[in-house]
């Protein structure tokens, strides 16, 4: 079974589709830690409900980034996970802990990377760029972390139609509701150990 640890920093629902497929079995997984940049997210409510330990590491406890990147690599490696899932995680992790768990570390992006992704690229900013470029399609991927934002290997992507009266909100709701699927089918994967990096790109293996 993986030791699983979830980072956030909101509402935590993509965070609470992998409570709920560890718990149904889905998962051959077990979070053991989720660690939150904010003080109040929902996401600490749904770590308590579901008796996983959590830890507020919030950026204004720190004098510089290096101080608050190297206590959530302290963090990290406290829990020794055999995975780390960035569920709606508002930071960028420093290179000493994207070395340290190279292969371990994947995110869920509300866009089709290689599209509208990248620095600045989060929550309703995708939404926005993709309503103002005009896209028909938008949609969500899952990929491993590496040192460029949103740049590492794809694992798994799923599109959404963009309609004509859509708004950012009705635009990321529908979003959400496909990372609601891909998040937990991916993290399903990696505790089956199906998914092979290969350069640029991620096999999944048969069963
Ligand atoms: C989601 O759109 C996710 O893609 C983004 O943060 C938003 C909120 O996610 N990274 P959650 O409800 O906190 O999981």
């Amino acid at each position: 079974m993986k030791r699983i640890v979830v980072m956030c920093s909101g509402g935590g629902s993509n965070f609470q589709t992998i409570i709920d497929g560890c718990q149904k079995g889905e998962i051959n997984g077990q979070i053991v830690q989720m660690i939150s940049t904010a003080r109040k997210g929902y996401c600490l409510e749904r770590a308590s409900r579901a008796g996983i330990p959590s830890v507020v590491i919030h950026k204004s406890d720190y004098e510089t980034m290096e101080a608050l990147n190297e206590a959530r690599h302290q963090a990290l490696c406290a829990a020794k996970p055999d995975l780390i899932v960035l569920a709606g995680f508002l930071g960028i992790l420093p290179p000493q802990t994207i070395q340290a768990f190279s292969g371990k570390i994947i995110n869920i992006h509300p866009a089709l990377i290689p599209s509208f992704c990248g620095k600045g690229m989060f929550g309703h900013h995708v939404h926005e760029a993709v309503l103002a470029y005009g896209a028909k399609l938008s949609g969500a991927t899952v990929h491993f972390v590496n040192e460029e934002v949103d740049g590492g290997p794809v694992i798994l992507q799923r599109s959404v139609e963009v309609l004509e009266d859509d708004t950012p909100d009705s635009l990321a709701a529908r979003v959400l509701t496909v990372e609601h699927v891909l998040l937990p089918q991916a993290v399903s994967l990696f505790c089956a150990d199906r998914l092979k990096i290969e350069g640029r790109k991620v096999r999944i293996l048969k069963k």
